[in-house]
């Protein structure tokens, strides 16, 4: 039997409200009802996966083995080999320094950094699986509406896979390097006097012309993708599960991958207790933290502002499945101050590691957590860094002591500087 037979077996997508089911090679991206959609396989798939599959993969190098999403293939979307999209992406570093060890306050802290995948950001284990899926039904145009990551991300998939990739982005509020990155890679960039909620309304519109193919993470073959951030966390530690695994949060794409994939894997026996998941918010783009404060009732959206423009947020359309992981996972939900963002990104950065503001929400959000007392000092916790230092990089001259200082090309200048540092 082929691939796409077997998916069409194996898989669909289902309703979350609802539980209606609908095929996985048609176009959908909600269901009648309006309820958020969610791959679904049956359990004797995961059953029938071992990690040690996953391990063996690792001396492999062939590009579907190299990728850190492909590597779980079985368990991401059912396609042939030569189908996948691939650059290939994941395969990132976990990173331990004392110094933020201590300044956290937690003795074994791990920071996996996703701003090592290709474009630099986490978005590349999503947007290889979006792009493949578009390949496959035959779409001609893939769009996304971006804070910035996912248009750099959507735009040089795209490009591999030769579709022409749309993407809206709120005028002005976008990094430089993440512009340049979607102009760079060929992408159409819009650039729309709204902010990112309204641009993803935009999306929403456009992508009913079955021409356009939507990758924003309310389709959710990009969620599929972004589970394996996890999973190679769990590699990473030899499938032994961390206690705390701390996240940003916008759309809150990856706080609902990573509960299905935490999920996915309790459930086939790859780890014996589930890691507790927390995202942070920033404190001008907090819909998700005032809704768990509040007890999870209706989502409340808001005109979002942050220095961290990836997060700047008020309308996080993936809200019903964060809501149900944050619970089923008894997880935290925190918000922290620009100040606080960018106390921490200067850690990180200091420390040669480096980020972009939005990723620095995970370190800032896992001291406020150790001081609130959620996590133990003992805990081992892994904190993720979604997006790269060079993302921003007006932020970081904006926020630095250290500035570019002139000299004269003379060894006069050499002798005062040499002079000086004694
Ligand atoms: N960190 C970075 C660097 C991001 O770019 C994003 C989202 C997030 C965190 C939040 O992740 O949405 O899954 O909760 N960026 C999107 C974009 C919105 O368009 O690039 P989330």
């Amino acid at each position: 039997m082929n691939a796409a037979n077997q998916r069409a077996i194996h898989e669909s997508l289902k309703c979350i409200e609802c539980s209606q089911s609908y095929p996985v090679d048609k176009v959908r991206y909600l269901c009648e009802c309006g309820g958020l959609l969610s791959l679904h396989r049956p359990p004797y798939i995961y059953a029938n996966l071992n990690p040690e599959l996953f391990d063996a993969r690792l001396l492999s190098r062939a590009d579907i083995d190299v990728s850190g999403v492909w590597r779980f293939r079985e368990a991401v979307l059912s396609m042939q080999n030569d189908e996948m999209i691939t650059h290939p992406e994941g395969g990132t570093r976990l990173y331990h320094r004392p110094a933020l060890s201590e300044w956290v306050d937690v003795d074994e802290l791990h920071l996996k950094h996703e701003g090592e995948n290709p474009t630099g950001s986490f978005k590349d284990r999503g947007m290889t699986v979006a792009v493949s899926q578009a390949k496959r039904i035959g779409a001609r145009f893939v769009a996304c509406a971006s804070t910035g990551n996912t248009s750099s991300s959507l735009a040089a998939y795209a490009s591999q896979a030769g579709l022409q990739a749309l993407v809206f982005l709120p005028a002005g509020k976008v990094a430089l390097g993440k512009m340049a990155q979607a102009i760079g890679y060929g992408a159409r960039c819009l650039a729309v006097r709204g902010n990112f909620d309204q641009a993803l309304d935009m999306v929403r519109k456009i992508t009913e012309d079955e021409l356009v193919y939507l990758v924003n993470s309310l389709n959710p073959f990009r969620l599929e993708g972004q589970k394996t951030i996890i999973w190679e966390i769990l590699q990473n530690l030899r499938w032994t599960a961390p206690d705390w695994i701390v996240v940003p949060g916008g759309n809150l794409g990856n706080t609902s991958a990573f509960g299905k994939a935490i999920l996915e894997a309790y459930d086939a026996g790859w780890i014996r207790k589930k890691p507790r998941l927390a995202t942070i918010q920033a404190e001008g783009a907090n819909p998700f933290y005032k809704a768990f404060e509040s007890g999870f009732g209706d989502l409340k959206p808001m005109q979002p502002e942050t220095v961290a423009t990836a997060i700047r947020i008020g309308n996080p359309v993936n809200y019903t499945k964060a809501r149900r992981v944050i619970e089923e996972l008894d997880g935290q939900v925190l918000q922290v101050s620009d100040a606080e963002i960018l106390e921490a990104k200067k850690l990180i950065d200091l420390q040669g590691i480096g980020c972009e503001p939005a990723s620095a929400c995970s370190l800032a959000g896992i001291r406020k957590l150790r001081a609130d007392g959620y996590i133990k000092k003992q805990d081992k916790v892994v904190g993720i860094l979604t997006g790269h230092m060079l993302k921003d990089p007006d932020i970081i001259l904006a926020n630095s002591v250290n500035q570019l200082e002139e000299i004269e090309c003379s060894m006069d200048a050499i002798e005062t500087l040499l002079k000086e540092i004694h």
